[in-house]
């Protein structure tokens, strides 16, 4: 037999035997899988027999799972009432917590479009008022002689006040307006890395801004108290919309009176949200403010879980923030565009005393007494 027949009958041999060899895996793959299916297959049928036997008439699937699902534990998950869970963080225990879709509503609708709308309202309404009335000038022009009006340390509280009022404002609309105002102009990972900044520096900020609400309040309160010539001065609008109007006034006038305790009142419920925001969790700020309320006749809430708290906290941090930055703004162009004289009393601290006489007429008068009475006794003293 030539030696390639050999090979080739060898060959087939070989064939035949595996041929038949995997032919039968494959059978007792084949039986074992039939087997199996249909155990299982039996094995859930009479399952889901003796479920149909033992189901309540309301439940719905989800028994296997160990649970009582049912349309009245949705309905409990929806409104967001807690179960139980073996983790320490309890708050997990509530699934969905459904006054985080009104917050957000109110975050994102009312809240932004007002917010937005007040701000340039008040820019519209100075740039009007500006363009009526114009610079407020020294009427009687300047005199060359200067009185102190603030004192450094005064200047230095001011100014550490407004820098950082200034940042965390910038910093703050940046949170609520950046993303629709910044993205366009610097994209998205642009944008990304000033909200990163911009976070940063909101909370660190925000003590530098507490240190000089606490500085002015010590320093000017002695002079923010209302007198009988504030009421005076608020009827006459302070002269502002009248040419050679100047209601007399003490250190401070009325405006800037309202102005201060809006600082001191507006500033620390800022603080205090924003303190409960950058410790979560740690502060019951509006549960134990509503029992107070509540005494006055309200019923608001006084059980709110820690994410109600948060949840309040950032509404309200966001709504007296944008109020307080409307004020500022009109601040600011008051004490510098919009009236002759002003900067300078928080630049060098040295103000034009006609500037001096005409907004601020009894406390010159008060200062030219003391000058008076302190040059009389060095007088009697040199005598
Ligand atoms: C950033 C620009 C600001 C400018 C140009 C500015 C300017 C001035 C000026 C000129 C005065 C003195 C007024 C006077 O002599 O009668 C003043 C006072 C005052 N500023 Fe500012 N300020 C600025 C920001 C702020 C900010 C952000 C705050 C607070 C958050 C603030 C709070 C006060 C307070 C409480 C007074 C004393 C009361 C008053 O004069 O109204 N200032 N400012």
């Amino acid at each position: 037999m030539p030696k390639s027949t050999t090979f080739a009958a060898m060959m087939t041999n070989y064939a035949a035997a595996c041929t038949r060899k995997t032919a039968a895996i494959f059978l007792l793959a084949f039986v074992a899988m039939f087997l199996t299916g249909s155990f299982s297959q039996t094995g859930s049928s009479a399952q889901a027999q003796t479920q149909a036997q033992t189901q309540k008439p309301q439940s719905l699937a989800g028994a296997p799972l160990g649970n009582d699902s049912d349309s009245d534990l949705w309905r409990a998950v929806k409104r967001g009432d807690r179960g139980s869970v073996s983790i320490s963080d309890k708050k997990s225990g509530v699934l969905i917590q459904s006054g985080g879709q009104i917050f957000r509503d109110i975050r994102n609708g009312p809240m932004f479009t007002y917010g937005a709308a007040a701000i340039i309202g008040v820019i519209a309404i100075l740039s009007l008022f500006y363009m009526l009335r114009g610079r407020i000038r020294i009427d009687s022009g300047k005199s060359n002689v200067t009185v102190t009006r603030f004192n450094s340390f005064e200047r230095f509280s001011h100014w550490l006040l407004a820098v950082s009022f200034v940042i965390l404002g910038l910093s703050g609309l940046n949170m609520v307006y950046g993303k629709y105002l910044l993205t366009p102009l610097v994209g998205k990972s642009g944008y990304g890395d000033i909200a990163m900044a911009g976070k940063w520096l909101h909370n660190f900020v925000a003590f530098a801004f507490i240190l000089g609400l606490v500085l002015i309040l010590l320093l000017w309160i002695r002079h923010n108290f209302p007198n009988r010539h504030d009421i005076i001065w608020l009827l006459k609008g302070g002269g502002m919309f009248t040419r050679g109007s100047h209601p007399p006034a003490k250190k401070f006038n009325a405006g800037q009176k309202i102005l201060f305790w809006l600082i001191i009142f507006g500033g620390a419920s800022i603080a205090l949200s924003g303190i409960s925001l950058m410790f979560p969790f740690q502060l019951s700020l509006f549960a134990d403010t509503f029992e107070i309320v509540n005494r006055l006749g309200f019923n608001l809430p006084t059980e709110l879980t820690g994410i109600e708290e948060m949840q309040l906290s950032l509404v309200w941090h966001s709504i007296a923030s944008i109020f307080m930055v409307c004020v500022i703004i009109a601040h600011i162009y008051i004490g510098s565009v919009g009236m002759e004289g002003a900067f300078d009393a928080m630049g060098s601290g040295e103000v034009d005393k006609n500037w001096a006489k005409e907004h601020h007429s009894v406390w010159v008068e008060e200062l030219e007494s003391k000058e008076r009475a302190k040059a009389a006794s060095k007088q009697v003293a040199a005598e």
